[in-house]
């Protein structure tokens, strides 16, 4: 069986060096906001090349903690409007909605799945203040356009940078591309933690400050409170993790392209589209295909003993918890929720696995 992806594989990549870091932290007697959550935030930083980096609870909370930031800081208020992509996971939404916020949701570009760079300008309105761009299963979303449209109408550039550690546009890291970047270091990321963790990188000094007070109960100093904050911290555990696990990123990102080009170059079907890469140094948290009878080729799949997964099958507007947006369509979209499939991709596969899945999907039956 080939699993979708085993956890228990990626971790033992790293076993001993995890177990050593681990037990450091045990031994230390030390469990927040220590050493490791330190050394951690500044090598996160120099990798993704912005001056800051404030870990925080996982990568919610890393979204929402810039929103509130920025609403602290008076340059976004309640009502303000975010232009986001309605193909995202729900994470991205809920983190506008949650700071009473409202988000615009716009189509992907059908052959990339990213935000469609030409819908934006039509999306926005007087009372547009920010742009949130989702990397999308670890391909950029980036264009230049984006930064044109943000200067010309005073927007803030986001980033949800969950899926993409260590993409590249030309030769700037996603998560320094804009005014502030969320990371996810959720435990199937490609860069994980052995549990909940996230942070957001920035350039703005200010933004920082108040983001790391704001996930310290909205204090700097001890028992003195500037926000009503909230409590939402890395701890000393993830950090020393994703400290072992960060100087084999690149590597490992490096396996998932192989695995990609792969899957490029040798998966023929009429059935089915493998989604247009863009020129972007590209890291392949997800590789999705696109299938018209999508469950059924992954019964089939299943059947040869290949685990797959959906990301997502219901579309954010088409969610209870957006009961409201429910009679909206946005075609695209629905498109993608519906037909998506996504291969097992990571760096615990070898190049027979990747075979050995080619050939099942090259040799589905097209009258299924
Ligand atoms: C695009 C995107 N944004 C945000 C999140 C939220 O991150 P977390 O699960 O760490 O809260 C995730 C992942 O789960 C994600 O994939």
């Amino acid at each position: 069986m080939i699993d979708y992806l085993s956890l228990k594989r990626i971790t033992d990549l790293h076993a001993a060096e995890i177990t050593a870091a681990v037990n450091r932290v045990v031994g230390s007697g030390w469990y927040l906001q220590g050493q490791e959550t330190q050394q951690f935030e500044a090598e996160y930083a120099q990798y993704i090349g912005t001056k800051h980096c404030i870990t925080c609870g996982n990568g919610l909370d890393a979204l929402s903690l810039i929103l509130r930031a920025y609403m602290e800081l008076g340059c976004l208020k309640e009502g303000d409007e975010v232009i986001v992509p309605a193909n995202t996971y729900i994470a991205t939404i809920l983190s506008i909605t949650e700071n009473r916020l409202v988000p615009v949701l716009v189509e992907p570009d059908i052959n990339t799945l990213e935000l469609d760079e030409r819908l934006i300008k039509q999306a926005i309105t007087p009372k547009t203040r920010a742009i949130m761009l989702v990397h999308l299963y670890g391909r950029c979303a980036y264009t230049p356009l984006i930064t044109e449209l943000c200067q010309h109408h005073k927007l803030l550039l986001l980033e949800d940078n969950a899926q993409a550690h260590g993409c590249y546009y030309k030769e700037k890291r996603t998560g320094s591309l804009g005014n502030a970047a969320a990371h996810s270091f959720y435990p199937g990321k490609n860069l994980g933690a052995l549990g909940d963790a996230g942070a957001v990188t920035t350039d703005d000094e200010a933004l920082a400050k108040t983001i790391r007070s704001l996930a310290n109960y909205g204090s700097s100093r001890k028992y003195e409170f500037t926000f009503k904050g909230r409590n939402s911290r890395m701890d000393e555990i993830q950090a020393a993790v994703l400290r072992v696990k960060l100087p084999y990123l690149d590597e490992e990102n490096r396996r998932r392209k192989e695995i990609a080009r792969l899957y490029q170059s040798a998966i023929h079907h009429p059935k089915i589209t493998i989604t247009a890469d863009n020129d972007c140094d590209n890291v392949y948290h997800i590789f999705p295909i696109l299938c018209p009878d999508r469950d059924e080729m992954q019964l089939y799949l299943r059947e040869k003993g290949v685990g797959t997964m959906i990301h997502y099958p219901i579309p954010p507007h088409q969610q209870q918890a957006y009961h409201e947006w429910n009679n909206r369509h946005y075609p695209l979209t629905e498109r993608i929720h519906r037909e998506e499939l996504s291969l097992p991709c990571n760096p615990t596969m070898t190049d027979d696995d990747c075979k050995y899945i080619i050939e099942q999907i090259n040799h589905y039956p097209s009258n299924f």
